[in-house]
């Protein structure tokens, strides 16, 4: 058996090329550990002659080694995809594996089986047409293949092959494939009416029903997996779709040359055609259409391309360029479904960096309206979303972007969410629609702004933000300071933890969720304040970087002075001021900061004061020293 010479392709451009006549399938395999992936992926490339015998062996031995995982499957004309992940910062473990057969060219994404990996598969199939989900004939439908079939299904799959494998362990037994697809039915018929399932029972090691009919399922009259994708319809609403495609950068070289670099993510776009970027929304006319092979008259989805318009047009990365005619949306809150994916619990109220096509905004998820049940595909209610779960939620985007509903064009409507300190994946989204209120609300424009408040009051607005342990001695400064600024007939106001949990956050406990949105709000508070001209004394632990970093960015610029009232824990606790650590210590108080929740110290506050070192009338003194050498006071 030999090795097609021309599949020894070394990258993924050269191999589609060779095969560019033939169309392309799309597929997913995805189920449980052990359920067999590694051993019915190398079962296909094999039977469609692909690999060798004995890499077939050491492919199935590599699968039972590791469970599914099996990514070290060295083959030459399997090119692996995760090169292109890793460069976007995202670290997700997906395979791309292609083959050929006479008929299609494929592209199988092979994800690990393991739950906690449920975002490599998520992944995967946000591009593919079809998913393979294997069953093991043994087990039955898990949890983990309703899971599965659920985010495929969501993330816009409609072609389903529920691939009962390890039949041979069944005895072939038609009784036991009859029950299991029943039972799938029975769940996935609630998915949507437009979903197409084909069941196919199959032994991937024995071969069964792989490119072939089986003598031993004679019972068995559809198709076999490899006719099945060879001649399932391939959506083409990619291309149907109007014109789209993401600014990546902006080309230009010389002066006389300005170009958009991208790939087009849907339609056909012509040299001469209208379009509109947005969302700045500037209408002009495709005057070449660029690549590396010469200029073309005309390309389509999947594509990448250099765009140059016959007018100037500004436009930057992240940007999209559009048909002209039905452009999309623009909006910066939408409605949106979440799959969480990170073992730390999304924060509502939290910035997360949102990645949408080229662009890259800053935003908050807000608490979710529901999660869904996965088993029975109910609503349930939820307060955040943990790791694999599934919820409907909004999000508010610092800017505006154009988007397109996901179920119409995947690459305008889904969107990762990045941690802002860590850069880790922590969910993925799909945009439903944009919210209403978005365009519905307006900021009112005031003749007597904040300029005039402050200039009333003879000052400058700031926000000194006290942040430190319970106990440091962040309120007993703050109230000494204010003092001080009071005697100088400064207009100030104190806002203290203590004090705003007794009303306004009521509501709130200590829980990370809590807080994040404790200090969310307390941040606004203070910015209300500020614009009325006021200098605001923010007294809270404020344990997170992150949210510090939020109130930071709602401040204008050098109006947010953070202190760090810098006392070690132990002192903190030996002082003990309200018999908290006593309390927390013995178990009576849970999430206490520094015991059993964490506090981040500021990494570059504006003051630290060293309160082991100084009396609370000598830190007041340094804090308006450093206020009146930098003009604020
Ligand atoms: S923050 O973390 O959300 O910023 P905040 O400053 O509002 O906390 O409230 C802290 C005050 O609440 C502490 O000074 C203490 O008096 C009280 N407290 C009660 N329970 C806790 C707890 N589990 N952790 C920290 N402080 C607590």
């Amino acid at each position: 058996m030999r090795l097609h010479d021309d599949l020894i392709a070394k990258d993924i451009g050269a191999y589609l090329e060779a095969h560019e006549h033939k169309s392309l399938l799309r597929f997913i395999t995805c189920g449980s550990v052990d359920d067999g992936k590694s051993t019915l992926i190398g079962r296909m490339l094999y039977d469609s002659k692909m690999i060798y015998e004995d890499q077939l062996a050491s492919l199935e031995a590599d699968s039972k080694k590791m469970g599914t995982q099996g990514k070290d499957i060295d083959f030459a004309l399997l090119v692996d995809g995760l090169a292109a992940e890793r460069e976007q910062g995202i670290t997700i473990d997906v395979a791309y594996r292609f083959f050929s057969t006479q008929k299609r060219k494929f592209i199988v994404a092979d994800t690990p089986g393991h739950e906690q990996y449920t975002r490599n598969m998520a992944t995967g199939a946000s591009t593919a047409d079809v998913a393979i989900l294997l069953i093991d004939a043994r087990r039955g439908v898990l949890t983990q293949t309703r899971r599965h079939a659920f985010i495929t299904y969501s993330l816009g799959i409609r072609h389903m092959v529920l691939a009962v494998n390890k039949m041979d362990l069944v005895d072939y037994d038609k009784a036991v494939f009859d029950e299991i697809v029943a039972e799938f039915h029975a769940f996935a018929d609630e998915l949507g009416p437009d979903l197409e399932i084909e069941p196919i029972p199959l032994s991937a090691l024995k071969g069964d029903n792989i490119t072939g009919p089986s003598e031993a399922t004679s019972w068995y009259t559809g198709p076999s997996l490899m006719e099945y994708l060879e001649t399932v319809p391939v959506d083409d609403a990619r291309r149907s779709a109007a014109f789209r495609m993401p600014v990546q950068w902006v080309n230009r070289p010389n002066l006389d040359f300005r170009g958009f670099s991208g790939q087009i993510a849907s339609g056909t776009v012509c040299v001469g055609d209208r379009i509109k970027t947005l969302p700045s929304a500037k209408e002009s006319r495709v005057a070449r259409i660029v690549t590396m092979d010469g200029d073309l008259e005309e390309a389509i989805a999947g594509q990448s391309v250099t765009l140059t318009l016959e007018d100037e047009v500004d436009s930057s990365r992240g940007d999209v360029i559009a048909t002209a005619d039905s452009p999309p949306e623009v909006s910066d809150q939408f409605q949106v479904r979440v799959l969480w994916m990170s073992e730390r619990p999304l924060l509502p109220g939290r910035k997360y960096i949102f990645k949408i096509g080229a662009k890259q905004v800053r935003g908050t998820v807000n608490a979710p309206k529901f999660a869904i049940d996965i088993n029975t595909l109910s609503d349930e209610p939820a307060r955040t979303l943990e790791l694999n779960e599934f919820g409907v939620t909004t999000i508010s985007l610092d800017e505006p972007i154009a988007f397109d509903p996901y179920n119409e064009i995947r690459e305008m409507g889904g969107f990762i969410i990045v941690d802002r300190l860590t850069n880790d994946t922590m969910g993925m989204g799909l945009i439903d629609f944009a919210l209403r209120r978005a365009s519905n609300i307006h900021w009112q424009e005031l003749d007597v702004d904040r300029n005039a408040l402050s200039e009333q009051k003879g000052q400058k607005p700031a926000v000194l933000w006290f942040t430190g342990l319970s106990g440091s001695g962040k309120s007993t400064i703050a109230n000494q300071v204010q003092k001080r600024l009071f005697a100088m007939g400064r207009h100030t106001f104190v806002l203290d933890g203590d004090n705003v949990r007794h009303g306004l956050n009521r509501d709130l406990g200590f829980t990370d969720a809590d807080r994040v949105e404790n200090i969310r709000r307390i941040s606004h508070v203070a910015k209300l304040m500020a614009d009325a001209g006021l200098i605001v004394l923010v007294s809270f632990i404020s344990p997170f970087r992150s949210e510090r970093q939020m109130a930071r960015n709602l401040m204008s610029d050098g109006e947010f002075v953070e202190i760090f009232v810098d006392t070690p824990l132990d002192v903190a606790e030996e002082r003990d001021v309200k018999g908290l650590y006593k309390k927390a210590r013995a178990g009576e108080i849970k999430n206490f900061t520094g015991i059993d929740s964490p506090y981040e110290a500021p990494q570059a506050a504006e003051i630290t004061i060293k309160t082991l070192e100084h009396s609370v009338d000598e830190s007041a003194e340094a804090i308006l020293r450093w206020l009146q050498q930098q003009e604020i006071v």
